[in-house]
């Protein structure tokens, strides 16, 4: 019972209280506008693929929720706008269905309205391969996204932060299950060490997770009655994140989120290398303030307004927008040279 009232406390306060104005380090980051690249709107392609499956855009409505009665009509809304539009979805942690299967509809509706969509599982990285197992099997999912929010646990009155065996634990998993497991951070970012980490432990998708939107400290603070700023202060904005992971060289795929907001910031992500862009709060907002025709055309306009930037930077598919130059300035570009990222390198780069 206490998890499903924490549910509709996340819910509450998420569309509460406003974004981390710390900020995801996008604004940060410039495009190269490019005024004779010769592109008509038409010629433009959108598309990627993604765990074997073909996206109309590189968006992800990220995990939001699941498990108390109320939010099955939040997940049927997100899965019709995720089918209509084509881009991807994952649902909210499924423990609460392990625990309680009179619950199981508010996430396998997911799967009901969009039956050939990508969906994503979703649940704690402290979760054994036979919880992993069960929750994919649940939905019929593509993959299963496991999170880690120890920040969030250690704020949370109820939280159990107990963390300390989540690299062997993801090792165990990836190597006992036979779908794609996508690590995830809710909000505080992915180091270089952490991406590296997980690495080793034999992870190929990492969604960053970072600084600059949904802050669940303040969640958790605000459900105690708490406000104070300071928590805006912690984390690793996701622009940031995005450039350290990149620098690595490794073959994986990284997700950008945390913060994300409009069709600059994923053409921005989606140009520093990204595989996707995720997206949560702002979805469950258009939802709930609004309806689900409304998030299809919130939808449809990132997707817009995307096609617009790689006319303007000069590449017809996400692949040449993943070439283009970008300039990366500010206490971004500060960080990561006091990282050692050679930022200068993506202002070198030309699209091939
Ligand atoms: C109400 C709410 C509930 C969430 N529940 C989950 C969850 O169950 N599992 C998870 O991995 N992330 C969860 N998240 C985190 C989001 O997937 C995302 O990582 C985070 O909100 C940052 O993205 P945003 O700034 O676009 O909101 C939740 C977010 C919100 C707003």
């Amino acid at each position: 019972m206490k998890r499903q009232e924490r549910k509709i406390d996340h819910l509450k306060f998420s569309l509460e209280l406003e974004d981390n104005r710390a900020g995801s380090g996008f604004a940060d980051i410039k495009l190269v506008h490019q005024s004779v690249s010769g592109i008509k709107p038409s010629q433009v392609d959108l598309s990627v693929h993604f765990l074997g499956k073909k996206l109309q855009a590189p968006i992800m409505i990220n995990a939001i929720t699941g498990g108390h009665p109320s939010t099955l009509k939040i997940n049927r809304g997100l899965a019709i706008a995720a089918r209509k539009t084509g881009v991807a979805m994952a649902v909210g942690s499924q423990k609460a269905a392990l625990d309680d299967s009179r619950v199981r509809e508010t996430y396998t509706v997911a799967r009901e309205e969009n039956p050939d969509g990508v969906l994503l599982a979703n649940l704690s990285a402290t979760c054994t391969p036979e919880e992993a197992v069960q929750a994919v099997g649940m939905i019929g999912a593509d993959g299963i996204q496991v999170h880690f929010n120890v920040p969030q646990e250690l704020f949370m009155d109820e939280g159990d932060p107990d963390f300390n065996m989540v690299l062997p634990n993801l090792k165990n998993l990836v190597d006992s299950v036979d779908f794609p497991v996508i690590a995830k951070e809710v909000g505080f970012g992915m180091s270089r060490e952490t991406i590296l980490g997980l690495y080793r432990a034999g992870i190929k998708i990492m969604d960053i997770g970072g600084r600059g939107g949904t802050n669940f400290i303040s969640i958790e603070n605000a459900r105690r009655g708490e406000k104070n700023r300071e928590s805006e202060d912690w984390g690793i904005p996701t622009a940031v994140c995005l450039f350290e992971g990149l620098e690595l060289g490794l073959p994986i795929d990284l997700i950008a989120s945390g913060g994300l907001r409009t069709p600059l910031d994923i053409a921005k992500a989606m140009a520093a290398g990204a595989r996707l862009a995720a997206m949560a709060r702002p979805f469950l907002k258009v939802l709930l303030e609004g309806s689900p025709e409304l998030l299809v055309e919130y939808i449809e306009k990132l997707k817009q307004g995307l096609a617009r930037y790689m006319i303007m930077t000069g590449a017809r598919s996400i692949g040449e927008l993943g070439a283009v130059p970008l300039i990366i300035t500010g206490t971004t570009a500060e960080w990561l040279i006091r990282r050692e990222v050679d930022v200068n390198a993506y202002a070198r780069r030309q699209k091939k």
